[in-house]
């Protein structure tokens, strides 16, 4: 492929919260990134609607700016393009759009891979570009790299998650603080967990698209996002949390999917926990996700779910990752899923639910 490239060219599509980060990790980190890619790891545009009024990191004064995608995706010298800007409309057409151009494409973005991730990644394959999406579910922690390499040996029966740092954060501030919910919210918006539109966290649609990804890695299905139990923690207050304190419980927005012989089971919603279940210990904006394997048993991953520097960190990766793939003149692609081809979603029925 382009086994002669002396750097790694990266176009980042979307300066908030992640893309932020995502910068200031490749100016800060280059000469490390360097020595692990083999070559240095260049941002060659950025692109936002306010990109020429916005303070950039020192270091990113003279890299090219724009405010229009196509440019970053048209750029000749580009390699790989983040696209970090959410949602479902632009952002599918800046990733197809980098793969249509030989570009790889590298995206943090839940909603757009829950939904359409199979068809991008099918364009991805077929135009011989990585697509790379480890940043779209619990942000710092590796969890697709560890269901697509890790652990791909084992077969997965189940596996529960705290999938939304906004959600864990409110949720542990009401029970420690007493703090009202709206408070809370405005502090997750102002660190930078929270959605553009909250209610996408607070509803749990975030937590579900994370699931779908998940339960796709694990299971190898496509699980259809709209098909997934979701309930929000609005509903959740401080007679909820005393009561749960009686039963020496706590309560968190859990992920949970099951495979059993009736077939998948697959919900979020907020859950009692008992304090002394590991689950029950995650507080603040850190996930967790907790797999049961067929043979290995119980494995359990913790980090930072959520903020700039975290899931900038899961991009980082991803583009490095990508780096290591244009590098290695492969033609087949190392798919971002770990089964070559996904299966249809068989759901277990309501009834067969069960706490994990
Ligand atoms: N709003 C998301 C969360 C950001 O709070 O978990 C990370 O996906």
């Amino acid at each position: 492929m382009i086994a002669d490239m002396d750097s790694l060219k990266v176009g980042l599509v979307g300066l908030g919260n992640v893309g932020g980060g995502t910068l200031q990790i490749l100016i800060e980190n280059k000469e490390q990134l360097a020595h692990k890619l083999g070559i240095p790891v260049d941002v060659a545009m950025l692109c936002s609607r306010s990109v020429h009024r916005r303070k950039l990191p020192a270091g990113a004064e003279s890299i090219a700016r724009t405010t229009d995608w196509r440019e970053v995706v048209a750029h000749p010298e580009i390699d790989v393009v983040a696209e970090l800007i959410g949602g479902t409309g632009v952002a599918s057409e800046v990733i197809e759009a980098a793969l249509a151009n030989g570009k790889a494409g590298v995206t943090a973005n839940k909603e757009l891979m829950a939904k359409r991730g199979v068809d991008l990644w099918q364009k991805a394959s077929e135009s011989g570009r990585p697509l790379a999406m480890e940043a779209s579910v619990a942000g710092g922690i590796p969890i697709h790299t560890v269901l697509r390499e890790g652990i791909v040996g084992d077969r997965i029966e189940a596996m529960a998650g705290i999938l939304n740092g906004t959600c864990n954060f409110i949720l542990t501030e009401m029970e420690k603080a007493g703090r009202g919910f709206d408070e809370v919210l405005a502090e997750a918006q102002q660190l930078g967990y929270a959605e553009a539109d909250p209610s996408a966290d607070v509803d749990g649609y975030d937590a579900r698209s994370k699931l779908a990804i998940l339960a796709a890695l694990a299971f190898g299905c496509r699980v259809p996002v709209e098909d997934i139990y979701v309930e929000g923690i609005r509903r959740v207050s401080d007679v909820d949390f005393s009561y749960a304190a009686q039963l020496r419980h706590t309560i968190r927005l859990l992920c949970v999917a099951r495979l059993s012989s009736e077939g998948l089971a697959l919900s979020v919603r907020p859950t009692l926990l008992p304090k002394s279940a590991i689950l029950a210990s995650v507080s603040g904006s850190y996930n967790a996700v907790w797999v049961k394997g067929a043979y290995g048993s119980d494995t359990f991953y913790y980090g930072r779910g959520a903020g700039p520097l975290p899931t900038g960190v899961a991009v980082v990766s991803d583009i490095v990752h990508a780096g290591r793939e244009l590098l290695s003149c492969r033609q087949n692609r190392v798919s971002p899923y770990s089964f070559r081809q996904l299966s249809a979603y068989r759901p277990a029925p309501p009834e067969s639910f069960k706490q994990p």
